[in-house]
């Protein structure tokens, strides 16, 4: 037995197995990949064994093993959710919505059961709306179901941002709220910082608008030049930000989504925002100070996903 905190991961795609790698390198917990043999045949467990036969070089102690079941994910600190299907090119993620909403009800159930403290991260697409799924299956309070969209889209935010202006990227301090789709994302240009000056004297407004453009069908954008599937390098990372911040307490402040309980006036619907991320999940919910225009964005993505939510199919008994 380890006394590590463990961390499970369900679904061993392309992106489980990115972030399986990312996590156990980092070498500060155990890490669990679940999957069924009936999706992916044997490859979670493929993936595990390569991972942990990896540790003599890559230099890490940290367990890496695969499951078909649930028991090995007991007593789970955090427990990530890729599982369900990723867009084809063409797609957009709320075409997924009900085949994954399936299999997120399925899974969250599973989990909870054998790690009824765990904290949630949503990660299938449509995300915001699957964190709706999960929360209802879980039965969890707010604070330990969250959604990974708004670390991906500020990373890509940053990184168009870093480029246009030929700066490092660590100085670009910029955050993506509201929902997690092509159309509702809102890049906060108010508030976006460049090594302390504001983005907005740095660039006619034009730019700025096509960096936000191009943020916004980021994720897109990588699809359609990968073709076989989503993005999964920059989603690892940035999910491996929130599982760190949990598993180490460290207190950050994340942009992540979150069932918004009267924030933005916004109320009983998952949205993007920041929150402080530690031990038990949330610990603060942060109403971002934004412009007119970024506050009604935001509160459209919250209504979009309240119709999305509509379109759910009841779970089947
Ligand atoms: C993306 C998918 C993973 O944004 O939602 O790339």
């Amino acid at each position: 037995m380890s006394a590590r905190k463990k961390v499970t991961i369900v679904g061993a795609g392309m992106t489980g197995g990115a972030i399986a790698q990312r996590l156990v390198e980092k070498g500060y917990c155990d890490v669990v990949l679940q999957d069924e043999p009936s999706i992916v045949e044997t490859m979670h467990h493929g993936k595990a064994l390569d991972l942990a036969q990896s540790a003599a070089w890559a230099g890490f102690d940290s367990a890496i093993t695969a499951t078909d079941g649930w028991e090995e994910t007991a007593g789970s600190e955090v427990i990530v959710f890729t599982a369900g299907a990723p867009r084809k090119p063409g797609m957009s993620r709320e075409e997924l919505l009900n085949n994954n909403a399936a299999i997120v009800r399925d899974k969250v159930t599973n989990a909870v059961r054998h790690s009824p403290d765990a904290v949630l991260i949503i990660f299938a697409n449509p995300m915001d709306a699957m964190c709706h799924v999960a929360l209802g299956a879980s039965k969890f309070p707010r604070e330990r179901v969250m959604g990974q969209g708004g670390m991906l889209d500020s990373a890509r935010y940053r990184t168009f941002v870093s480029r246009e202006l030929g700066v490092s990227i660590r100085d670009v301090h910029g955050y993506v709220l509201g929902g997690h789709t092509d159309t509702t994302m809102v890049p906060i240009v108010s508030a976006t910082m460049v090594g302390g000056v504001p983005l907005t004297s740095l660039l006619p407004k034009e730019r700025v608008e096509a960096l936000v453009e191009r943020t916004m069908k980021g994720g897109a954008e990588v699809l359609s030049l990968l073709k076989t599937g989503s993005a999964y390098q920059a989603p690892a990372a940035a999910t491996i930000q929130m599982v760190e911040a949990i598993v180490l307490d460290q207190h950050r402040l994340i942009p992540c989504s979150v069932y918004l309980q009267g924030e933005y006036g916004i109320k009983d619907v998952f949205c993007g925002t920041i929150v402080k991320l530690g031990t038990g999940g949330i610990q603060q919910v942060y109403e971002v100070p934004v412009s007119e225009e970024e506050l009604s964005k935001i509160r459209a993505a919250a209504e979009a996903n309240k119709e999305l939510i509509g379109l759910l199919e009841p779970a089947k008994a």
